[in-house]
């Protein structure tokens, strides 16, 4: 589903100051794959995130995603693409704090023009398999951290996409709650969503299907590929 070749992300700061945050990234992810990605602080793992997820298109190689060829897409066609392909989940949640629980899942269905029975349906049905049906007139500073990021859940579903991507969606929560987090992450891959987690904690991403490390921009190991 995901083809990165030779992919090279530059970030030009001035003429001689150039960081090459990416280079040299070659990886396939197929339909249904739990991938954790790991790496020190700025290994380049949200640059990677942000060019599969089709943010970044301003890079060297070439990123097909399905029959897509992403460099090529406008700005409005890629936006389409990603809110048919990605839901987002962040460390801190990222939930709009004046907006109730349901408002906030509410918010990629406006998007869409989703009719507000039909919104009313799918906000429920999601809600409810994340464990927060009973919280949906809380505001976010109502609600636990895990509360909040299970309703962070919730609004990436709700628009049934293809890739779930996860960037540090541990990182804000306490060890138990990081696990149920988890398990509801692991739950979603079983039915069928693709999962790409990025993470420091390394008994998290062992217990992903497919583990990639990143060191300097580079894959330094795929428990799929082998160490490079
Ligand atoms: N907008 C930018 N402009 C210039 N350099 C950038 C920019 N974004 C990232 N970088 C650089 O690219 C490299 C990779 O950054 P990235 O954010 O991908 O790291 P990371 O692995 O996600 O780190 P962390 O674990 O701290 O989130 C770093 O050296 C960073 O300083
Ligand atoms: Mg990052």
């Amino acid at each position: 589903m995901i083809k990165l070749k030779d992919i090279r992300k530059e970030y030009v700061l001035s003429k001689d100051n150039i960081v090459t945050a990416l280079n040299d990234i070659n990886l396939e992810i197929e339909e249904g794959e739990f991938v954790a990605i790991v790496g020190k602080s700025g290994s380049g793992k949200s640059t990677l995130l942000n060019i599969i997820s089709c943010l970044d298109k301003e890079i060297k190689g070439s990123y097909i995603l399905d029959d897509y060829k992403i460099q090529r897409k406008k700005p409005k066609e890629l936006a389409k693409i990603r809110n048919q392909y990605f839901g987002f989940i962040f460390q801190n949640f990222n939930l709009l704090q004046k907006l109730t629980a349901y408002e906030n899942i509410e918010i990629p269905l406006i998007y869409k023009r989703v009719p507000r029975k039909k919104r009313k349906e799918l906000i429920e049905k999601y809600a409810e398999k994340v464990g927060i049906l009973e919280r949906l007139k809380h505001k976010p500073n109502e609600l636990s951290g895990g509360q909040q990021q299970r309703v962070a859940i919730a609004r990436a579903l709700v628009t049934d996409p293809k890739i779930i991507m996860a960037d540090e969606p541990t990182g804000a929560l306490d060890e138990a709650t990081g696990i149920q987090i988890m398990q509801i992450l692991k739950e979603l891959n079983n039915e069928g969503k693709t999962v790409l987690l990025v993470t420091h904690d390394m008994d998290l991403a062992n217990q992903a299907k497919r583990k990639i490390v990143i060191s300097d921009g580079k894959i330094i190991s795929d428990s799929k590929g082998g160490i490079r």
